[in-house]
């Protein structure tokens, strides 16, 4: 992935960002795209986002480091933060298909449209797909998927974060905290 030229992005990224955390962990947390502090630091959610992630999984119980893998849609960073073209979306698809059949989790949250689109294939918004549990499909497994908002969309939209406790309620409760064994 490192070396990877499929778009455009590769001419303005400072590297890939392929994701952090446990490998082992139970769930794997999927965002948009790497941005300025991520694209520097190779990492992914370490900006304001970030923090906000952090602080909603720490209100769930749950740790970066221990309980969660997180990565995004897109490996590299769009130039000005810009929204991720559908081409590159569909080119950079492989890499995080693969990644969730290596890391076989036992759920997904997703966050935001991008990765709520990808993911489920649809062109539905984040209103339209939340609130409800969704089937991934990897191998024989169908993982249990859950949508909430981005966390730098409930950054411009605070009145919206009562609805993704909702959501990290709902995750909590249907995407186990185990993984499966073997
Ligand atoms: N936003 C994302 O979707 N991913 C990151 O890694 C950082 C901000």
């Amino acid at each position: 992935m490192r070396s990877c030229e499929r778009c455009g992005l590769c001419r303005s990224r400072q590297q890939t960002v392929f994701g952090s955390g446990s490998p082992s962990a139970p769930w794997l947390i999927v965002g948009e795209a790497p941005g300025a502090e991520e694209d520097l630091r190779g990492e992914p959610f370490v900006g304001q986002a970030g923090r906000l992630l952090d602080a909603m999984l720490a209100a769930i119980g749950l740790d970066r480091g221990r309980d969660v893998f997180i990565t995004n849609v897109l490996k590299c960073r769009p130039p000005g933060n810009r929204n991720p073209e559908p081409d590159e979306v569909a080119r950079c698809a492989p890499f995080l298909r693969r990644q969730i059949e290596l890391l076989a989790p036992s759920g997904i949250l997703v966050m935001g449209r991008f990765a709520a689109q990808a993911l489920l294939e649809t062109d539905a918004s984040v209103a339209g797909l939340r609130n409800r549990v969704h089937r991934y499909a990897v191998g024989n497994a169908e993982l249990p998927l859950v949508v909430t908002y981005h966390p730098a969309y409930l950054l411009r939209n605070p009145a919206d974060k009562a609805k993704a406790w909702a959501d990290l309620c709902l995750a909590l409760a249907r995407l186990p905290r185990q993984r499966p064994p073997g």
